[in-house]
């Protein structure tokens, strides 16, 4: 057995290596800047590259393992689902890999846009398979207004998230991809609370004894302020109708999928800052 994850040099990648690590199970990262990237194993993959997919099943192994399962991470994909699917063909036919985790969203739904094609592939065709659906990522965003201005600037207003920290994305691929009997099914990937960035301000205040500020904004001023930092004007919108989705409500998932894969609790927002405050300071 090895495990190929795609994304190698992102957050939950590296924590995923390292529980592979841990365990003894032979992996290998992937990377558009190839072996540079990283002092773990990495081979250049590109998803708008197809001449890079094929390096990753060329690896030699140290016990010569072939790659029976694969971390799917699109990255920045406008639209993966085409790319993914060619891959995934590719990777089972040519080189039987048999096991597929794709990290996708919490909005995800099966035979729905973005990552939802990809699923229904997985599932229709029969393949050994788990979606992971996270909620927004613990510190993901906001690190220079905290840092600078003491201030998290947002469109969310009071809408409650169950930020996920990317440990626990990891613990759970890490099941799904090792685990003898593959699970074939999603999984929400959630924090154990639900919390404002009033609340999220709160904590970080006592956290990092400076007085932080969550400041509400209209969705016209967050789309500016998207703009005034360089985001081209589609992502600027796209991002902020994600906040105003957060502001209705519509991302207070419920559930405890992390316990019921990992058998422990998620990781709690207070637990995540102590182990790392270094970004804001
Ligand atoms: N952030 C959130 O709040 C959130 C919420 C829900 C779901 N998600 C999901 O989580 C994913 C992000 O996971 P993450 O945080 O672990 O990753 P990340 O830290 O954002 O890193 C992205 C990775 O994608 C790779 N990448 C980017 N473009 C690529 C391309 N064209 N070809 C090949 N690799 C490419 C990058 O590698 P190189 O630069 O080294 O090539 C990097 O390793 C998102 O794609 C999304 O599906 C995120």
């Amino acid at each position: 057995m090895a495990i190929l994850l795609t994304g190698g040099t992102g957050k939950t990648s590296l924590h995923l290596a390292a529980l592979l690590q841990q365990a003894n199970i032979p992996f290998l990262l992937t990377s558009r800047r190839g072996p540079s990237a990283s002092s773990l194993p990495t081979v250049k993959f590109d998803w708008n590259d197809e001449t890079t997919w094929t390096n990753a099943f060329s690896h030699r192994f140290p016990r010569s393992e072939k790659i029976t399962a694969i971390y799917l991470l699109s990255g920045e994909l406008a639209e993966p689902a085409p790319l993914l699917n060619k891959f995934i063909d590719l990777a089972h036919s040519e080189y039987g890999v048999k096991r597929f985790v794709l990290c996708s969203g919490s909005t995800a739904e099966m035979g729905g846009p973005y990552h939802g094609k990809i699923w229904q592939k997985l599932y229709e065709e029969k393949l050994e398979y788990c979606v992971l659906r996270p909620s927004w990522f613990m510190g993901q965003g906001h690190f220079e207004t905290i840092k600078y201005k003491n201030t998290i600037f947002s469109a969310c207003a009071d809408g409650k998230i169950p930020f996920a920290s990317a440990e626990d994305i990891a613990r759970v691929a890490f099941h799904t991809l090792t685990d003898a009997t593959p699970h074939n099914r999603s999984y929400r990937i959630l924090g154990p609370e639900l919390l404002t960035y009033d609340q999220i301000a709160e904590k970080l205040s006592i956290h990092l004894s400076k007085k932080i500020t969550h400041v509400k904004l209209s969705p016209e001023e967050r789309i500016q302020g998207f703009k005034d930092v360089g985001l081209p004007p589609h992502m600027s919108s796209f991002l902020t109708n994600l906040e105003i989705m957060a502001a209705e409500g519509k991302e207070a998932w419920d559930g405890n999928d992390v316990q019921l894969v990992t058998g422990r609790k998620p990781m709690s927002f207070d637990a995540f800052v102590q182990k790392n405050k270094q970004v804001w300071e």
